[in-house]
């Protein structure tokens, strides 16, 4: 009776900046954390740290930047046919900073997901860490967190959590203190997401049954402003 083959689950990671939550990624797989396996790193900056980590551990890496005048939905085309290239099972938006319309979410039905430094529908946007650390110190919280979740629309931050975890703010915090524990936090809670995909938890079933309908196909996206102000960013920071 033959054997099936076994699949390694191909990530696609996507970030605009430092890339330690790649590296996360990267090590987790190196280390056999991770049954899965970065096919390719993409980035929308040309100076992104991302693609030099990606470089360093000898995963294909591409730049792809926007055109001038090219609008919204012919740069999310456009990107979704570089990423569909490397054929992946999961993209993981690891601090990719522009906003994904349906031109590219549609092509990746239930592929794409997204980290979150604060807690389910808390502080979407950019700056969440600074801004939540700014309510603490006038006394209007004293936690955060961070989050994991499907990215099936273009929703800012929003979407089906994966996985979420409190991170207490100490009164005794800095702003670089909280950061680095809500980093240290993601880099742990994104590896755990990944992984609840990629391992059935029942061979007999698949890994992830709640998951919902797909996205719609790909569409006329509107306007052409992804380069929001800092408060209205998707899938940021
Ligand atoms: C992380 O805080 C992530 O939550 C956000 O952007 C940041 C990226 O950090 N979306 P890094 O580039 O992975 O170091």
């Amino acid at each position: 009776m033959p054997v099936p083959s076994h699949h390694v689950t191909r990530l696609v990671v996507m970030a605009s900046g430092t890339g330690s939550n790649l590296q996360a990624i990267l090590d987790a797989c190196a280390g056999g954390e991770l049954d899965a396996e970065v096919v390719a790193v993409v980035s929308d900056k040309d100076n992104a740290y991302a693609l030099k980590r990606a470089a360093d551990a000898g995963v294909p890496s591409v730049h792809v930047g926007r055109h001038a005048g090219e609008d919204r939905a012919d740069y999310d085309a456009r990107l979704a046919d570089i990423v569909s290239g490397f054929a992946p099972d999961l993209i993981v938006l690891a601090g990719w900073m522009r906003i994904l319309t349906n031109a590219f979410l549609g092509w990746f039905p239930n592929e794409v997901i997204n980290l979150h430094p604060a807690l389910p529908g808390e502080l979407p946007g950019t700056r969440a860490v600074e801004r939540a650390w700014h309510e603490a110190l006038a006394g209007e919280r004293t936690r955060t967190g961070v989050m994991v979740h499907r990215v099936p629309d273009e929703g800012v931050d929003d979407g089906p959590v994966l996985a979420s975890v409190e991170v207490p703010i100490n009164l005794d915090d800095t702003f670089e203190s909280l950061q680095a524990r809500i980093h240290a936090t993601e880099h742990r809670l994104l590896v755990e997401a990944i992984r609840g995909l990629v391992t059935p938890s029942d061979p007999d079933t698949p890994s992830d049954p709640d998951t919902p309908p797909p996205a719609e196909s790909p569409a006329d996206s509107p306007g052409d402003n992804d380069e929001l102000p800092d408060d209205t960013k998707a899938t940021s920071t």
